[in-house]
């Protein structure tokens, strides 16, 4: 497990002073960091179909360019003044996965993906704002980062369709980024990276559902389960005096009646385990070819010098009202008391060993918990 190294920090302060308030530079925060994957790799995950990735140019005279991959090569770009990103490296890197416990003091829900930028010198996106908090973690090569607080008076600017930057901000922080330092920038904070040397940034980006996401969402699951069938009633109804008025009282009731299920934890508790545990890009997915049975299953552990995985990336969460329920992915998987404890491993995000295993397993409901995650692919068997 990796951790920040705070210096006069300690997480709790950084929550309560800097956390979607202040932007923060802690210089070698992670020491000695070397990188989770080199600059070909990188370059190697841009040339796959279903990896999101771009490469944003400029010739050093305001004209700016995206290009989306899958890339095939990248010999027309040059040495200067260009970057390549690429989304979710984490669901196809495990050790890039594994810069995830950097946050461990933040819930596993909250955050979204690590996204790698391999930038040229004088290559990065412009001046822009995010949505969301971002840790940046800096591999190899130095950046010059500028951050500054939120300011309304920033315009917009669009110089390509698919690059939206901000004019020019005062920054907060001005400062070059090395190796192992780590970057804080809290929503709709401008910033601008310009790498001095060819650099590589590590990205931990969060989410935070807009409220449009969770109701468009939770909507579409009363409406496949249909629990929304239920009509308005009125019961109570008071004499009415002016019938073209709909009045206070309408309106609190109307307004109930549509919080009856967000109010209901055995509704509202599935649909949110569903929804965030939900991967926003894509996953290698390891579906069998046959289904395992849970006899299967129990052979396998028999076996010493094999391991079981989660795929790379893959979001996992336990709710435990009103009954303990695992998320993986979307899906639900309902708990016992005998099966809890391997749920707990099974949201670890780390390779479990069969040695691990076996003493779950002399209880068949773990051994069909197992099951079911290798046969949705969450997990699979490593040799
Ligand atoms: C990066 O260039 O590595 C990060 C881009 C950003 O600021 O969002
Ligand atoms: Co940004």
């Amino acid at each position: 497990m990796m951790e920040i190294s705070w210096g006069d920090l300690t997480p709790e302060k950084f929550l309560h002073e800097y956390w979607q308030k202040k932007p923060l530079l802690i210089k070698q925060a992670v020491a000695n960091f070397q990188g989770t994957i080199e600059a070909d790799e990188l370059a190697g995950l841009a040339m796959e179909q279903e990896i999101e990735s771009r490469i944003i140019s400029h010739d050093g005279n305001s004209q700016w360019q995206v290009k989306h991959g899958p890339f095939t090569d990248f010999n027309q770009f040059g040495d200067n003044n260009w970057t390549l990103l690429v989304q979710a490296v984490n669901n196809w890197s495990r050790e890039t996965n594994q810069l995830l416990s950097l946050v461990n003091f933040i819930p596993r829900w909250r955050v979204d993906d690590v996204m790698v930028s391999f930038s040229t010198p004088d290559g990065g996106v412009g001046a822009h704002l995010d949505q969301y908090d971002v840790f940046i973690l800096q591999g190899e090569g130095r950046r010059r980062w500028q951050v500054g607080a939120p300011d309304e008076s920033l315009t917009t600017l669009l110089p390509h369709p698919d690059l939206k930057q901000v004019s020019a901000f005062t920054p907060i922080i001005d400062e070059i980024t090395e190796p192992g330092d780590l970057l804080y920038i809290p929503p709709n904070h401008p910033h601008n990276g310009v790498a001095i040397e060819n650099s590589l940034n590590f990205s931990i980006g969060f989410q935070a559902p807009s409220s449009q996401d969770l109701w468009s969402g939770f909507a579409d699951m009363l409406i496949d389960k249909n629990l929304g069938e239920a009509r308005f009633a009125d019961q109570d109804r008071n004499m009415c005096n002016d019938p073209s008025l709909l009045d206070e009282n309408d309106i609190n009731g109307l307004q109930q009646f549509m919080l009856t299920q967000v109010k209901q934890p055995e509704v509202f508790n599935e649909f949110t385990g569903k929804f965030l545990t939900q991967s926003h890009h894509a996953l290698e997915l390891l579906i069998p070819m046959e289904p395992f049975e849970p006899s299967y299953v129990t052979e396998l552990l028999d076996n010493d010098d094999i391991h079981l995985a989660p795929v790379s990336g893959v979001k996992a969460l336990i709710i435990n009202t009103p009954t303990p329920q695992l998320f993986i992915n979307g899906e639900v998987f309902q708990l016992s008391e005998e099966t809890k404890q391997l749920a707990i491993k099974l949201t670890k995000s780390e390779p479990l060993t069969t040695k691990e295993l076996k003493s779950f397993t002399v209880c068949l409901k773990n051994t069909q918990l197992l099951t079911s995650v290798l046969n949705k692919g969450y997990w699979f068997i490593e040799e």
